[in-house]
């Protein structure tokens, strides 16, 4: 692997936006948007900021719960905004905060958020090192501190799992 993949990069670099508007496809027979849509749409925001961070392939290694505050009806814009929180070693946490807007009444609400971790592989799927993230602003900050304790609950859960299996 070239020394600069490693180099450490802002947030910044992995911020990301997609916009999408919900078409009769996208929702149920009451005209709301689906929630596994809506959970597609969330991987594939997450997505781009793993690959603009790691510049390599990435794949979801898991999603963590997801809470949908306000529905979402066909017609409305929304937009998922996300960026890389914190770099562990091939793992990486992305943040995905979702908003619908309405543009008639130039509004936007919060829809959801949703932590996802994404592992950074080569086209063999071996895994690859990350480069760290610099967190830039007090925001950024928060969110990679919390990124760490987060981290702390899903290894605990997964080794709780595991077990239980066995
Ligand atoms: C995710 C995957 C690469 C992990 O590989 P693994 O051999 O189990 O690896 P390990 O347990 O050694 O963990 C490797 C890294 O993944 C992280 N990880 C593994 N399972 C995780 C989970 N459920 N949630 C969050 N992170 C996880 C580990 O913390 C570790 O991170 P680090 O290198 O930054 O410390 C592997 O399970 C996989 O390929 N899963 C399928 C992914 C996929 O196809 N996703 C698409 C949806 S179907």
């Amino acid at each position: 692997m070239k020394e600069e993949m490693l180099m450490p990069r802002p947030v910044r670099d992995s911020q990301s936006e997609m916009a999408e508007i919900v078409l009769p496809n996208d929702a149920n027979p009451l005209g709301a948007l689906l929630g596994g849509r809506l959970m597609h749409w969330i991987d594939l925001a997450g997505a781009m900021a793993a690959h603009r961070h790691s510049r390599s392939y990435a794949v979801t290694a898991s999603v963590d719960h997801i809470d949908f505050l306000v529905p979402v009806r066909v017609g409305d814009l929304v937009i998922l905004r996300s960026s890389v929180n914190r770099v562990f070693q091939t793992s990486m946490e992305v943040g995905v905060k979702v908003f619908v807007e309405n543009y008639i009444a130039d509004t936007s609400q919060h829809v959801a958020s949703a932590h996802l971790t994404f592992v950074a592989v080569d086209i063999n799927r071996n895994r690859l090192k990350v480069a760290p993230v610099i967190p830039e602003t007090a925001e950024q900050q928060r969110r990679y501190d919390d990124a760490g304790r987060r981290r702390e609950i899903r290894r605990a859960e997964l080794e709780r799992r595991r077990k239980a299996r066995r």
